[in-house]
């Protein structure tokens, strides 16, 4: 489904991916984990070619979302974002309304008229775990919201435009445990429907969401496997290190 074959990536000289090389398969959850400046924001945006918008970038290698390489040049990037949503670390909502932050991207990208999009308005709400709690409330402000729900609302409105896969860097690091957990309860259930791929510093959080997970050190992929073995018996020296504490 994704699939990441020696990818580099420069800011200007400075080397921060080194030959990743990694598969992710559909209706999973992949966890990055790693210490601060590793080189995981770099590699999540590489999946949506956010680091597109960075200047004095460049990308060496090849990164295929089914089977294409999303940085061929005949791939129209707007395209790619519908297919590959992103969540970000603080909630970032629209100074909108409830409801227009999750119609947002359904208007501007001209989908469906008024009945669809309150259809699908309230699909992603109910999708995101937030609809019982704002039904009620839609035309109000997303700022009157706490930041657990914001960060629900920031997923509703990238669910809104059926992604295939969501990318999540830190969705809960700034959220109480509550919602921390509704977060994660919620992956659970989208996996069903979307390939998500987290960052988290949390391992916890990784050794309780992620099917797979993936240990990135100085920009270099150091050890990718199933989380259960990562976390029980990780083959590299340095993994285990990095999950006991003992470094990172
Ligand atoms: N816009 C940028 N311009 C130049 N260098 C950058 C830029 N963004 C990131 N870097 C550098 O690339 C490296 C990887 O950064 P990245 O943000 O991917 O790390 P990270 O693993 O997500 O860290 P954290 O856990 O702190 O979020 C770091 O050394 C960082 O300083
Ligand atoms: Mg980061």
């Amino acid at each position: 489904m994704i699939e990441a074959k020696n990818v580099n990536f420069y800011y200007g000289n400075f080397h921060a991916l080194k030959n990743i090389s990694m598969q992710m398969e559909a209706n999973t959850v992949t966890a990055f984990i790693g210490p601060s400046g590793c080189g995981k924001s770099t590699f999540l945006r590489i999946l949506n070619r956010m680091n597109d918008l960075i200047d004095d970038t460049h990308l060496a290698g090849e990164c295929l979302i089914d089977g294409q390489n999303i940085y061929d040049k005949s791939v129209q990037v707007d395209e790619l974002r519908k297919k590959v949503g992103m969540v970000f670390q603080k909630p970032n909502p629209f100074p909108k309304s409830i409801f227009e932050n999750v119609a947002y991207g359904l208007r501007v990208n001209s989908m469906g008229d008024k009945s669809f999009i309150a259809g699908r308005v309230e699909e992603s709400l109910r999708g995101a775990a937030l609809w019982e709690e704002v039904k009620d409330k839609l035309k109000k402000s997303a700022f009157e919201l706490s930041g657990g729900q914001q960060q629900r609302l920031c997923i509703a409105r990238a669910l809104a435009i059926s992604p295939s896969i969501l990318l999540m860097d830190e969705p809960a690091s700034a959220l109480d445990p509550i919602s921390t957990s509704k977060i994660e309860e919620l992956m659970y259930a989208l996996k069903q429907k979307y390939t998500i791929v987290i960052v988290t510093h949390n391992m916890q959080q990784a050794a309780r969401v992620s099917d797979k997970t993936g240990f990135f050190m100085l920009g270099e992929l150091v050890e990718y496997c199933d989380t259960k073995k990562m976390f029980l018996n990780p083959d590299k020296a340095q993994t285990q290190n990095y999950i006991t504490g003992k470094f990172g």
